[in-house]
Protein backbone atom coordinates (compact mmCIF):
# COMPACT_ATOMS: atom_id res chain seq x y z
CA UNK A 1 0.00 0.00 0.00
CA UNK A 2 0.66 3.33 -0.46
CA UNK A 3 0.92 4.71 2.67
CA UNK A 4 2.39 7.94 4.74
CA UNK A 5 5.76 7.94 5.90
CA UNK A 6 7.43 9.07 8.90
CA UNK A 7 10.81 11.05 7.89
CA UNK A 8 13.68 11.56 10.30
CA UNK A 9 16.99 12.36 7.78
CA UNK A 10 17.07 15.41 9.42
CA UNK A 11 17.24 14.18 12.84
CA UNK A 12 21.05 13.91 12.08
CA UNK A 13 23.09 14.92 14.92
CA UNK A 14 20.12 14.86 17.28
CA UNK A 15 18.85 11.25 17.32
CA UNK A 16 21.12 8.47 16.64
CA UNK A 17 21.59 4.46 15.43
CA UNK A 18 22.43 3.50 18.47
CA UNK A 19 19.79 5.46 20.45
CA UNK A 20 17.16 4.48 17.96
CA UNK A 21 17.98 0.39 18.35
CA UNK A 22 18.59 0.95 22.13
CA UNK A 23 14.67 2.30 22.50
CA UNK A 24 13.07 -0.89 20.87
CA UNK A 25 13.03 -2.23 23.77
CA UNK A 26 10.47 0.09 25.74
CA UNK A 27 8.52 -0.31 22.11
CA UNK A 28 8.71 -4.15 22.85
CA UNK A 29 6.89 -3.58 25.99
CA UNK A 30 4.48 -0.92 25.30
CA UNK A 31 3.52 -2.23 21.94
CA UNK A 32 1.64 -5.43 23.59
CA UNK A 33 0.64 -4.17 26.74
CA UNK A 34 -1.52 -1.43 23.88
CA UNK A 35 -2.50 -3.85 21.65
CA UNK A 36 -3.75 -6.51 24.59
CA UNK A 37 -5.14 -3.84 26.21
CA UNK A 38 -2.64 -4.91 29.88
CA UNK A 39 -2.37 -1.35 30.16
CA UNK A 40 -3.44 2.11 32.20
CA UNK A 41 -6.76 3.31 30.90
CA UNK A 42 -7.58 0.04 29.30
CA UNK A 43 -11.11 0.01 29.34
CA UNK A 44 -11.10 3.05 26.68
CA UNK A 45 -9.31 1.25 23.75
CA UNK A 46 -11.91 0.80 21.60
CA UNK A 47 -10.72 3.24 19.12
CA UNK A 48 -8.02 0.93 18.65
CA UNK A 49 -10.90 -1.61 16.57
CA UNK A 50 -12.92 1.18 15.09
CA UNK A 51 -11.71 1.55 11.44
CA UNK A 52 -11.92 -2.76 11.30
CA UNK A 53 -14.52 -3.02 13.46
CA UNK A 54 -17.20 -0.92 11.67
CA UNK A 55 -19.86 -2.66 9.99
CA UNK A 56 -21.26 -1.97 6.37
CA UNK A 57 -24.61 -1.70 7.99
CA UNK A 58 -23.28 1.24 10.39
CA UNK A 59 -21.87 2.56 7.53
CA UNK A 60 -24.93 2.43 5.50
CA UNK A 61 -27.17 3.94 8.35
CA UNK A 62 -24.85 7.06 8.10
CA UNK A 63 -24.54 7.78 4.84
CA UNK A 64 -28.54 7.78 4.69
CA UNK A 65 -28.91 10.00 7.81
CA UNK A 66 -26.06 12.43 5.87
CA UNK A 67 -28.24 11.97 2.92
CA UNK A 68 -31.52 12.73 4.71
CA UNK A 69 -29.54 16.01 6.50
CA UNK A 70 -28.19 16.89 3.07
CA UNK A 71 -30.79 17.33 1.44
CA UNK A 72 -33.09 19.45 3.77
CA UNK A 73 -30.49 21.60 4.82
CA UNK A 74 -28.17 24.29 3.46
CA UNK A 75 -26.19 24.48 6.54
CA UNK A 76 -25.73 21.40 9.36
CA UNK A 77 -24.72 23.24 12.69
CA UNK A 78 -22.11 20.60 14.35
CA UNK A 79 -22.57 21.25 18.17
CA UNK A 80 -20.15 19.67 20.56
CA UNK A 81 -16.29 20.78 22.03
CA UNK A 82 -12.96 18.99 22.42
CA UNK A 83 -13.08 15.53 20.77
CA UNK A 84 -17.05 15.74 19.99
CA UNK A 85 -15.87 18.20 17.05
CA UNK A 86 -12.48 18.46 16.41
CA UNK A 87 -11.81 15.53 14.37
CA UNK A 88 -14.74 16.26 12.50
CA UNK A 89 -13.75 19.99 11.61
CA UNK A 90 -10.14 19.05 10.86
CA UNK A 91 -11.03 16.27 7.81
CA UNK A 92 -13.56 18.96 6.72
CA UNK A 93 -11.40 22.08 7.06
CA UNK A 94 -8.32 19.15 5.67
CA UNK A 95 -10.36 18.82 2.58
CA UNK A 96 -13.46 21.42 1.65
CA UNK A 97 -13.15 24.49 -1.24
CA UNK A 98 -11.15 27.38 1.19
CA UNK A 99 -14.05 29.47 0.23
CA UNK A 100 -17.25 27.21 -0.11
CA UNK A 101 -19.17 30.24 2.19
CA UNK A 102 -18.96 32.53 -0.54
CA UNK A 103 -19.52 29.69 -3.58
CA UNK A 104 -23.11 29.86 -5.72
CA UNK A 105 -24.97 26.48 -5.99
CA UNK A 106 -22.64 24.62 -3.34
CA UNK A 107 -23.32 20.50 -3.88
CA UNK A 108 -22.70 20.31 0.22
CA UNK A 109 -24.14 21.74 2.97
CA UNK A 110 -21.97 24.32 4.43
CA UNK A 111 -21.22 22.75 8.30
CA UNK A 112 -20.98 25.30 11.03
CA UNK A 113 -19.82 24.74 14.39
CA UNK A 114 -21.36 25.89 17.95
CA UNK A 115 -20.79 25.07 21.11
CA UNK A 116 -16.60 25.15 21.44
CA UNK A 117 -16.78 28.10 23.60
CA UNK A 118 -18.98 30.35 25.18
CA UNK A 119 -19.32 33.45 23.17
CA UNK A 120 -23.12 34.96 22.93
CA UNK A 121 -21.84 37.56 19.91
CA UNK A 122 -20.80 34.57 18.04
CA UNK A 123 -24.28 32.85 19.18
CA UNK A 124 -25.83 35.79 17.82
CA UNK A 125 -24.35 35.80 14.73
CA UNK A 126 -24.76 32.61 13.83
CA UNK A 127 -28.56 32.88 14.77
CA UNK A 128 -28.97 35.62 12.25
CA UNK A 129 -27.71 33.63 9.32
CA UNK A 130 -29.96 30.71 10.50
CA UNK A 131 -32.73 33.16 9.99
CA UNK A 132 -32.13 33.19 6.43
CA UNK A 133 -31.48 29.71 6.18
CA UNK A 134 -32.19 25.97 6.31
CA UNK A 135 -30.45 23.85 8.64
CA UNK A 136 -30.30 20.94 11.04
CA UNK A 137 -28.21 20.44 14.01
CA UNK A 138 -26.20 17.22 14.67
CA UNK A 139 -25.27 17.59 18.73
CA UNK A 140 -22.94 15.65 20.12
CA UNK A 141 -22.07 14.97 23.82
CA UNK A 142 -20.80 11.93 25.01
CA UNK A 143 -21.16 13.05 28.81
CA UNK A 144 -24.18 14.80 27.74
CA UNK A 145 -23.74 16.92 30.33
CA UNK A 146 -20.98 19.54 28.96
CA UNK A 147 -21.75 22.85 29.57
CA UNK A 148 -20.85 24.83 26.68
CA UNK A 149 -23.05 22.72 23.98
CA UNK A 150 -25.44 22.25 26.41
CA UNK A 151 -26.16 25.89 26.45
CA UNK A 152 -25.59 26.36 22.73
CA UNK A 153 -27.48 23.35 21.93
CA UNK A 154 -30.42 24.54 24.64
CA UNK A 155 -30.52 27.97 22.42
CA UNK A 156 -30.82 26.45 19.02
CA UNK A 157 -32.67 24.34 19.40
CA UNK A 158 -35.33 27.25 20.75
CA UNK A 159 -34.25 28.99 17.62
CA UNK A 160 -35.13 25.69 15.30
CA UNK A 161 -38.49 24.96 16.84
CA UNK A 162 -39.74 28.62 16.65
CA UNK A 163 -38.15 28.46 13.09
CA UNK A 164 -39.90 25.17 11.84
CA UNK A 165 -42.27 24.06 14.58
CA UNK A 166 -41.29 21.78 17.39
CA UNK A 167 -42.44 18.77 15.20
CA UNK A 168 -39.67 19.32 11.81
CA UNK A 169 -37.65 20.83 14.71
CA UNK A 170 -37.06 17.18 15.83
CA UNK A 171 -36.27 15.90 12.52
CA UNK A 172 -33.60 18.12 12.06
CA UNK A 173 -31.94 17.15 15.06
CA UNK A 174 -29.68 14.43 15.25
CA UNK A 175 -28.06 13.48 18.90
CA UNK A 176 -24.82 11.57 19.18
CA UNK A 177 -23.88 10.25 22.91
CA UNK A 178 -23.47 7.60 25.23
CA UNK A 179 -26.05 4.73 24.84
CA UNK A 180 -28.52 5.32 28.05
CA UNK A 181 -26.64 7.99 30.17
CA UNK A 182 -26.66 11.86 30.41
CA UNK A 183 -29.09 14.55 29.51
CA UNK A 184 -28.50 14.67 26.28
CA UNK A 185 -29.82 10.62 25.57
CA UNK A 186 -32.88 11.26 27.52
CA UNK A 187 -33.60 14.57 25.52
CA UNK A 188 -33.20 12.85 22.50
CA UNK A 189 -35.33 9.74 23.48
CA UNK A 190 -38.40 12.33 25.03
CA UNK A 191 -38.13 14.38 21.72
CA UNK A 192 -37.31 11.23 18.89
CA UNK A 193 -34.38 12.43 17.45
CA UNK A 194 -32.11 9.95 15.49
CA UNK A 195 -29.72 9.11 17.81
CA UNK A 196 -25.90 7.64 17.36
CA UNK A 197 -24.08 5.57 19.78
CA UNK A 198 -20.26 6.72 21.49
CA UNK A 199 -19.52 3.53 22.40
CA UNK A 200 -18.23 3.38 26.16
CA UNK A 201 -14.80 2.66 25.55
CA UNK A 202 -14.10 5.10 23.01
CA UNK A 203 -12.85 8.60 24.84
CA UNK A 204 -13.59 12.11 22.62
CA UNK A 205 -10.29 13.09 21.62
CA UNK A 206 -10.07 9.00 20.26
CA UNK A 207 -13.66 8.96 18.58
CA UNK A 208 -13.42 10.35 15.23
CA UNK A 209 -13.85 7.55 13.44
CA UNK A 210 -16.69 6.49 15.45
CA UNK A 211 -20.32 8.36 14.38
CA UNK A 212 -19.18 11.45 16.29
CA UNK A 213 -16.56 12.50 13.33
CA UNK A 214 -18.22 10.47 10.52
CA UNK A 215 -21.48 12.09 10.43
CA UNK A 216 -20.61 15.34 10.42
CA UNK A 217 -17.82 14.91 7.94
CA UNK A 218 -20.82 12.80 5.58
CA UNK A 219 -23.13 15.51 5.93
CA UNK A 220 -19.92 17.81 4.55
CA UNK A 221 -19.54 15.34 1.30
CA UNK A 222 -16.17 13.90 2.72
CA UNK A 223 -15.82 10.05 1.51
CA UNK A 224 -16.21 7.93 5.11
CA UNK A 225 -15.78 5.01 3.12
CA UNK A 226 -12.05 6.21 1.77
CA UNK A 227 -10.97 7.67 5.23
CA UNK A 228 -12.23 4.15 7.03
CA UNK A 229 -9.87 2.22 4.07
CA UNK A 230 -7.03 4.58 4.84
CA UNK A 231 -7.43 3.93 8.59
CA UNK A 232 -7.78 0.29 8.55
CA UNK A 233 -4.92 -0.68 6.69
CA UNK A 234 -3.00 1.37 9.07
CA UNK A 235 -4.33 -0.29 11.95
CA UNK A 236 -3.59 -3.43 9.88
CA UNK A 237 -0.42 -2.28 9.65
CA UNK A 238 0.53 -0.55 13.34
CA UNK A 239 -0.87 -3.50 15.39
CA UNK A 240 1.28 -5.85 13.04
CA UNK A 241 4.55 -5.45 14.86
CA UNK A 242 6.40 -3.29 17.08
CA UNK A 243 9.78 -3.11 14.91
CA UNK A 244 10.31 0.65 14.08
CA UNK A 245 11.62 0.15 11.18
CA UNK A 246 7.93 -1.27 10.14
CA UNK A 247 5.81 0.77 12.18
CA UNK A 248 5.79 4.66 11.82
CA UNK A 249 3.89 5.11 14.95
CA UNK A 250 6.08 3.41 17.15
CA UNK A 251 9.11 4.98 15.85
CA UNK A 252 7.21 8.60 16.16
CA UNK A 253 6.96 7.93 19.40
CA UNK A 254 10.13 6.76 19.76
CA UNK A 255 11.90 9.47 18.52
CA UNK A 256 9.35 12.17 20.46
CA UNK A 257 10.78 10.40 23.48
CA UNK A 258 14.37 10.62 23.20
CA UNK A 259 14.04 14.28 21.82
CA UNK A 260 11.87 14.72 24.92
CA UNK A 261 14.44 13.12 27.15
CA UNK A 262 17.20 15.39 25.60
CA UNK A 263 15.30 18.69 27.18
CA UNK A 264 13.17 18.96 23.80
CA UNK A 265 9.82 19.33 25.77
CA UNK A 266 8.01 21.75 23.13
CA UNK A 267 6.72 19.80 19.76
CA UNK A 268 5.65 22.35 16.71
CA UNK A 269 3.10 20.46 14.84
CA UNK A 270 4.33 22.24 11.42
CA UNK A 271 2.19 22.93 8.21
CA UNK A 272 2.62 24.49 5.22
CA UNK A 273 -1.18 24.49 3.69
CA UNK A 274 -3.22 26.45 5.47
CA UNK A 275 -6.31 24.11 5.52
CA UNK A 276 -4.51 21.81 7.79
CA UNK A 277 -4.81 24.14 10.54
CA UNK A 278 -7.66 22.03 12.61
CA UNK A 279 -5.58 19.09 11.33
CA UNK A 280 -3.01 20.56 14.29
CA UNK A 281 -5.85 21.65 16.65
CA UNK A 282 -7.10 17.77 16.49
CA UNK A 283 -3.49 16.44 17.23
CA UNK A 284 -2.80 19.46 20.16
CA UNK A 285 -6.32 18.06 22.19
CA UNK A 286 -5.38 14.42 21.46
CA UNK A 287 -1.75 14.77 22.66
CA UNK A 288 -2.44 17.37 25.29
CA UNK A 289 -5.03 16.04 27.16
CA UNK A 290 -3.59 12.25 26.25
CA UNK A 291 -0.13 12.98 27.83
CA UNK A 292 -0.39 16.38 30.42
CA UNK A 293 -0.28 15.22 33.43
CA UNK A 294 1.89 14.56 36.66
CA UNK A 295 4.18 17.28 36.20
CA UNK A 296 5.40 15.25 32.64
CA UNK A 297 4.07 15.16 28.88
CA UNK A 298 5.54 16.99 25.38
CA UNK A 299 3.66 20.18 25.42
CA UNK A 300 2.09 19.79 21.43
CA UNK A 301 2.35 23.43 19.81
CA UNK A 302 1.24 24.48 15.76
CA UNK A 303 2.51 26.65 13.62
CA UNK A 304 1.54 27.47 9.78
CA UNK A 305 4.26 28.24 7.52
CA UNK A 306 4.80 30.18 5.86
CA UNK A 307 2.54 32.46 7.63
CA UNK A 308 4.09 31.57 10.89
CA UNK A 309 7.45 32.25 10.17
CA UNK A 310 7.27 36.16 10.01
CA UNK A 311 6.00 35.49 13.77
CA UNK A 312 6.83 32.43 15.13
CA UNK A 313 9.75 32.08 13.35
CA UNK A 314 12.09 34.05 15.37
CA UNK A 315 11.49 32.13 18.37
CA UNK A 316 11.80 28.94 16.76
CA UNK A 317 15.22 29.38 15.02
CA UNK A 318 16.59 32.03 18.50
CA UNK A 319 15.01 31.50 21.17
CA UNK A 320 14.90 28.93 24.34
CA UNK A 321 16.23 25.93 22.82
CA UNK A 322 13.61 23.61 23.91
CA UNK A 323 11.82 22.73 20.87
CA UNK A 324 11.74 20.11 18.02
CA UNK A 325 8.77 19.93 14.79
CA UNK A 326 7.43 17.44 13.48
CA UNK A 327 6.32 18.61 9.86
CA UNK A 328 3.22 17.74 7.90
CA UNK A 329 4.66 17.74 4.50
CA UNK A 330 2.71 17.08 1.75
CA UNK A 331 3.47 16.31 -1.86
CA UNK A 332 0.60 16.56 -4.23
CA UNK A 333 -1.48 19.85 -4.20
CA UNK A 334 -4.85 19.80 -5.96
CA UNK A 335 -4.30 22.37 -8.21
CA UNK A 336 -1.24 23.71 -10.04
CA UNK A 337 -1.15 27.45 -10.40
CA UNK A 338 2.14 28.92 -12.47
CA UNK A 339 4.23 31.67 -11.45
CA UNK A 340 3.95 33.87 -14.76
CA UNK A 341 6.89 35.97 -16.46
CA UNK A 342 6.20 39.81 -16.60
CA UNK A 343 8.36 41.81 -18.63
CA UNK A 344 9.10 44.32 -16.35
CA UNK A 345 10.19 42.23 -13.57
CA UNK A 346 9.87 45.26 -10.90
CA UNK A 347 9.08 43.06 -8.14
CA UNK A 348 12.42 40.42 -8.97
CA UNK A 349 10.19 37.07 -9.64
CA UNK A 350 11.17 36.38 -13.01
CA UNK A 351 13.69 34.11 -11.52
CA UNK A 352 10.63 31.85 -10.47
CA UNK A 353 8.58 32.31 -13.61
CA UNK A 354 7.24 29.40 -14.94
CA UNK A 355 7.65 27.27 -11.59
CA UNK A 356 4.60 26.20 -10.07
CA UNK A 357 3.76 27.32 -6.06
CA UNK A 358 3.96 24.52 -4.44
CA UNK A 359 7.51 24.16 -5.94
CA UNK A 360 8.03 27.48 -4.25
CA UNK A 361 6.28 26.24 -0.83
CA UNK A 362 8.53 22.91 -0.70
CA UNK A 363 11.54 25.21 -0.91
CA UNK A 364 10.26 26.99 2.01
CA UNK A 365 9.77 23.96 3.72
CA UNK A 366 13.25 22.78 3.10
CA UNK A 367 15.07 26.08 3.25
CA UNK A 368 13.27 26.31 7.27
CA UNK A 369 14.13 22.76 8.03
CA UNK A 370 17.65 23.65 7.22
CA UNK A 371 17.78 27.10 8.96
CA UNK A 372 15.77 25.10 11.95
CA UNK A 373 18.18 21.85 12.23
CA UNK A 374 21.29 24.83 12.33
CA UNK A 375 19.69 26.49 15.17
CA UNK A 376 19.66 23.15 17.15
CA UNK A 377 15.93 22.03 16.27
CA UNK A 378 15.31 18.85 15.96
CA UNK A 379 13.11 18.07 12.41
CA UNK A 380 11.40 14.68 11.48
CA UNK A 381 8.33 15.06 8.76
CA UNK A 382 5.17 12.95 8.42
CA UNK A 383 5.35 12.83 4.50
CA UNK A 384 1.90 12.53 3.03
CA UNK A 385 1.28 11.82 -0.52
CA UNK A 386 -1.83 14.19 -0.85
CA UNK A 387 -4.73 15.44 1.21
CA UNK A 388 -7.15 13.05 0.41
CA UNK A 389 -9.77 10.89 2.70
CA UNK A 390 -7.66 7.25 2.04
CA UNK A 391 -4.22 9.46 3.48
CA UNK A 392 -6.39 10.97 6.29
CA UNK A 393 -7.37 8.03 7.96
CA UNK A 394 -4.28 6.98 7.76
CA UNK A 395 -3.22 9.96 9.50
CA UNK A 396 -5.76 9.72 12.06
CA UNK A 397 -4.98 5.84 13.03
CA UNK A 398 -0.84 6.98 12.97
CA UNK A 399 -1.82 9.64 15.42
CA UNK A 400 -3.93 7.83 17.66
CA UNK A 401 -1.53 5.03 18.12
CA UNK A 402 1.14 6.87 17.69
CA UNK A 403 0.19 8.68 21.43
CA UNK A 404 -0.79 5.71 22.87
CA UNK A 405 2.81 4.22 22.73
CA UNK A 406 4.36 7.38 23.67
CA UNK A 407 1.68 7.78 26.75
CA UNK A 408 2.62 4.68 27.47
CA UNK A 409 6.62 5.44 27.39
CA UNK A 410 5.74 8.37 29.86
CA UNK A 411 3.73 6.23 31.97
CA UNK A 412 1.08 7.83 31.93
CA UNK A 413 -2.71 7.06 31.46
CA UNK A 414 -3.34 8.32 27.93
CA UNK A 415 -7.14 8.05 28.30
CA UNK A 416 -8.29 10.24 31.08
CA UNK A 417 -7.65 13.68 31.66
CA UNK A 418 -8.45 14.70 35.25
CA UNK A 419 -7.00 18.36 35.00
CA UNK A 420 -10.14 19.32 32.54
CA UNK A 421 -12.16 19.21 35.87
CA UNK A 422 -10.49 21.81 37.72
CA UNK A 423 -11.78 24.77 35.90
CA UNK A 424 -15.54 23.25 35.55
CA UNK A 425 -15.29 23.30 39.62
CA UNK A 426 -14.44 26.89 40.07
CA UNK A 427 -16.73 27.82 37.26
CA UNK A 428 -19.84 25.81 38.91
CA UNK A 429 -18.78 27.84 41.99
CA UNK A 430 -19.06 30.87 40.50
CA UNK A 431 -21.90 29.95 38.56
CA UNK A 432 -23.77 28.72 42.08
CA UNK A 433 -24.57 25.33 40.41
CA UNK A 434 -27.09 22.92 43.03
CA UNK A 435 -24.45 20.89 44.44
CA UNK A 436 -21.64 23.21 44.46
CA UNK A 437 -22.66 25.35 47.45
CA UNK A 438 -19.59 24.53 49.44
CA UNK A 439 -17.38 25.17 46.76
CA UNK A 440 -19.04 28.75 46.01
CA UNK A 441 -18.28 29.49 49.75
CA UNK A 442 -15.24 28.94 49.61
CA UNK A 443 -14.19 30.81 46.02
CA UNK A 444 -16.21 33.38 46.65
CA UNK A 445 -14.52 34.12 50.00
CA UNK A 446 -11.28 33.51 48.04
CA UNK A 447 -11.93 36.21 45.15
CA UNK A 448 -13.10 38.84 48.06
CA UNK A 449 -11.50 42.15 47.65
O1 LIG B 1 -11.35 14.13 24.64
C1 LIG B 1 -12.17 14.33 25.53
O2 LIG B 1 -12.54 13.41 26.28
C2 LIG B 1 -12.78 15.68 25.73
O3 LIG B 1 -12.17 16.64 24.95
C3 LIG B 1 -14.25 15.65 25.40
O4 LIG B 1 -14.41 15.23 24.07
C4 LIG B 1 -14.91 17.01 25.60
O5 LIG B 1 -14.68 17.46 26.89
C5 LIG B 1 -16.41 16.93 25.33
O6 LIG B 1 -17.02 16.01 26.18
P1 LIG B 1 -18.47 15.48 25.90
O7 LIG B 1 -18.49 14.75 24.62
O8 LIG B 1 -18.80 14.59 27.07
O9 LIG B 1 -19.38 16.69 25.85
Amino acid sequence: MKQIQLDIRHLNGFVNQEELIAFQKELNVVHPMLFNKKGKGNDFLGWLDLPSGITEEEIVRIENEAQRLRAMSDIVVVIGIGGSYLGARALLEATKHSFSHMLKNQENPEIIYAGHHISQDYLQDLTEVLDQKNYSIIVISKSGTTTEPAIAFRLLKNHLDAKYGREEASKRIVAITDKERGALKKLATEEGYPTYVVPDDVGGRYSVLSPVGLLPVACGGFDIRALIKGAKEMEELIKSTPDMEKNPAAKYAAVRNILYRKGKAVEFMVNYLPSLYYITEWWKQLYGESEGKQSRGILPHGVSFTTDLHSMGQYIQDGLRVIFETTLSVEKTKHKINIPQDDANLDGLNYIAGKDLQYVNKMAELGTTLAHVDGNVPNMHIRIPEITPYYLGQLIYFFEAGCALSGYILDVNPFDQPGVEDYKRNMFALLGKPGFEKETAAIQERIKE
